[in-house]
């Protein structure tokens, strides 16, 4: 152990332990899901994170809980409960394998989760990194991360060429996140460590102009010495959004809208959506199975975002004036308006249906 001039035990200089001191002085504490070790609790708030902002989750996080207190509730509980719980976080086939994960949890662990990241890695829906998180803080184990916010660390402080998540640049960024943990002390607090990591990477590294005067790490990082923290990590090739179009119907009868439940693989699988068209025949296929109805009224678009292209919706409000007549579709059903919050939904649905009705919120 290094000493300092008068004899003492100096403060490890290491990265991972300037990290973790770092994170403990100056990192984020207030979050719900820090200060517990219980496993459930960081597994449902890893997963979470995951595409979403840490604000963001607060609340569902909390609701989440009040709703599935244990993994056991979790798994015991109905998809499409589940699936409403996350409406709105969107990525919906995180709460699908959730779901699937406490059910694997309950019938081929008794109900436990395993204690090593390699046995968490083997459970649906959690990746490596998200293994390792969850080892290291429930168990403190000194298994590496490598998110998202963490790559462009990693990518800055040891100067990593190349598109971080290609295969052989995230092998590199693996291989430098081994290292630090095996060069620091055993005594490393791996949960300030895995939270410093992420906190540097959301509230200091971050990706336009970063705040190196406040960086652990700014001493020995070759980005910030050698002035290229706008070079990496190397951006990665995009390519142009392809702009989608579609049209969604709102049809409405004796107070109620029909809705239709999406299977279950794909986006918004096992989501309540509208009927949903992509060409003009289609639409006027189904529009003419309602019968009597007035002209549909076209209300303003929107446009939604994913990961790969953007969706530009064009709502067709309709009034059938005829009884409802019986839905074409076994995935359709009629639902009474004040019904609608309590059906799943994804947010775009939501807020559509929200303006026109402005009942109780359906995105809570
Ligand atoms: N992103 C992923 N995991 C996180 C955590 N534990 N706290 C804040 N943001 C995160």
């Amino acid at each position: 152990m290094t000493r300092s001039a008068h004899g003492e035990p100096a403060a490890a200089d290491d990265a991972a332990s300037r990290i973790a001191s770092w994170q403990r002085r100056a990192g984020r504490h207030g979050l719900p899901w820090q200060h517990t070790r219980d496993p459930y609790r960081v597994w449902l708030s890893e997963i979470m994170l995951q595409q979403t902002q840490a604000a963001t989750v607060v609340p569902y996080y909390e609701r989440f809980l009040s709703l599935f207190p244990t993994v056991a509730d979790l798994a015991d509980a109905p998809q499409d409960a589940v699936l409403r719980a996350w409406a709105g976080l969107g990525y919906y086939a995180r709460a699908r394998n959730l779901h699937r994960c406490a059910q694997v949890l309950r019938d081929e662990h008794a109900g436990r989760f395993p204690g090593t990241a390699a046995e968490l890695a083997r459970l649906p829906g959690i990746g490596p990194s998200t293994a390792a998180a969850i080892a290291a803080f429930a168990y403190g184990e000194r298994a590496p991360i490598l998110d998202g916010n963490v790559r462009r660390v990693l990518a800055r402080y040891f100067a990593v060429e190349g598109d971080p998540t290609a295969a052989r640049t995230a092998q590199r960024l693996w291989e430098h996140a081994r290292a630090l943990i095996a060069a620091a002390p055993a005594s490393l607090d791996m949960a300030a460590y895995t939270q410093g990591q992420m906190d540097l990477g959301a509230t200091v590294c971050t990706r336009t102009r970063p705040d190196c005067a406040r960086c652990p790490l700014a001493p020995d990082c070759r980005a910030r010495i050698e002035g290229r923290q706008d070079e990496l990590p190397t951006p990665r090739a995009r390519r142009a959004q392809p702009l989608r179009h579609c049209w969604m119907l709102i049809a409405e009868c004796e107070g109620r809208v029909l809705l239709e439940r999406r299977p279950d693989t794909g986006v918004w699988g096992g989501l309540w959506t509208l009927p949903q068209f992509e060409d003009e025949a289609a639409l006027e296929a189904v529009r003419a199975g309602l019968g009597e109805a007035g002209p549909p009224l076209a209300l303003a678009s929107i446009e939604h975002v994913f990961t790969h292209f953007r969706l530009r919706i064009q709502p067709l409000w309709l009034r059938v004036r005829d009884a409802a007549p019986a839905p074409a579709d076994a995935n359709q059903a009629w639902i009474f308006i004040g019904d609608l919050a309590a059906h799943g939904m994804p947010a775009p649905v939501a807020r559509l249906l929200d303006g026109l009705y402005d009942g109780a919120p359906l995105l809570r």
